[in-house]
């Protein structure tokens, strides 16, 4: 039952008794007849004349509804009048209403009317709508990856099968005639490289065909190790000073060890071909790990390189955006889907002193398993 308006509020009725408790009953009536939640207030002074019973139930219960300035506060919080919006989320119940208020003149009464449909539901379907939708991108986007690696895995893998053998061949040649020790170590780094190429390349057509890479409990430093072991020739051709600071204790991380290889890998490489313009006197890579303050490992690739700007870093993650000669564009393209793939983050800032970071985490074991 909806009170009446006198008896919500004694003596607020100036205007004669009789036509004003009609006009009163008849405006009930039609607020009763509303199927959203609907309410009444005096134009000049904003006080509560009249609400529905569904306005009762949705927002009566709400501190202030009896006054209109005071329900407009509560409904919108600290926003100013200018930012108001059309839909709002009610304290308490945490529904969503789209507002609507007229002027009516009923009787010899000014009155401000307020519908408020409910439209949870419709914010609800959106809100899920966009959650599949950024799914939906997330897939087509491992897909693209998926499909373009699947080209080049099998472009690549006979070629590089062939020079593995070659290696092979060529180390026999050159230990059977004892020959020059420097040959048979850089065949030997040469071989390692090939393997890991190889690896990848496996790994990749693994990937493409189950879509589930295997992941488990790894030691990052392990994979540092790897990466700074297939880059060491160029970090040496640049004079680059490699500096570690892995905090101690590092748990382990929930990973495909050779998709992480290949984030590290691209990102160091990333930082080394930044600093290619830079005075040798002032490369310096370093690479952090520790534990954020989610729990996660965080890995952050810091350089001296010229950083980015403002555009650039908009684009970074971009599939195809490159800014180098011999670039695909598609490195960090290829880190945001394996990082993503593992509900981790990947992210860039400036570095402090110049240059950039870029860092991702990675979840630990017990909090994925
Ligand atoms: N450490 C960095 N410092 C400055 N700019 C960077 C850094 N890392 C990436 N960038 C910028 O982002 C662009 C995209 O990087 P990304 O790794 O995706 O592609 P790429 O390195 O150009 O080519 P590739 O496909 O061979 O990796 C680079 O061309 C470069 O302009
Ligand atoms: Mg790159």
């Amino acid at each position: 039952m909806t009170p009446s308006p006198g008896s919500r509020r004694p003596g607020a009725a100036r205007a004669p008794a009789r036509p004003a408790t009609e006009a009163a009953r008849a405006l009930n009536e039609v607020l009763e007849a509303v199927p959203f939640a609907c309410a009444a207030f005096d134009r000049a002074t904003g006080a509560l004349v009249a609400g529905n019973s569904r306005f009762e139930a949705d927002l009566g219960t709400l501190p202030g509804h009896a006054q209109r300035d005071a329900l407009l506060a509560t409904l919108y919080g600290e926003l100013s009048g200018d930012a108001r919006g059309q839909e709002i989320r009610a304290p308490g119940s945490g529904r969503w209403y789209a507002l609507h208020w007229r002027e009516l003149d009923c009787g010899d009464r000014a009155l401000s009317l307020l519908t408020a449909v409910d439209i949870s539901e419709r914010i609800e379907a959106l809100d899920s709508h966009r959650s599949q939708q950024e799914k939906l991108l997330f897939t087509s986007r491992m897909m693209s990856v998926g499909e373009m690696a699947a080209t080049l895995a099998h472009e690549l893998n006979q070629p590089l099968a062939a020079i593995v053998n070659y290696l092979n061949g060529s180390l026999r040649l050159v230990s059977q005639a004892g020959g020059p020790v420097q040959v048979e170590r850089a065949l030997m780094a040469a071989r390692t490289q090939a393997e890991h190429a190889s690896a990848v390349i496996a790994r990749v057509r693994e990937f493409v065909r189950a879509r589930e890479p295997r992941r488990d409990a790894q030691d990052l430093p392990l994979i540092v190790d790897t990466v700074l072991e297939l880059l060491r020739l160029e970090a040496e051709r640049m004079q680059l000073r490699v500096e570690l600071a892995l905090a101690g204790g590092l748990p382990a991380v929930y990973a495909d060890r050779v998709m992480v290889e290949q984030v590290l890998l691209n990102l160091v490489k990333n930082a080394i071909e930044a600093m290619r313009e830079v005075p040798a006197a002032q490369r310096g890579l370093r690479i952090e790990a520790r534990v954020n303050l989610d729990g996660d490992v965080e890995v952050r690739v810091c350089d001296r390189g010229p950083g980015l700007s403002q555009a650039e870093s908009e684009q970074l993650f971009s599939p195809f955006y490159t800014t180098k000669s011999d670039g695909l564009g598609i490195g960090l393209a290829i880190c945001r889907s394996i990082i993503e793939y593992h509900e981790g983050r990947l992210f860039f800032e400036a570095r402090d002193g110049g240059g950039s970071v870029f860092g991702f985490t990675l979840p630990t074991p017990d909090r994925r398993m």
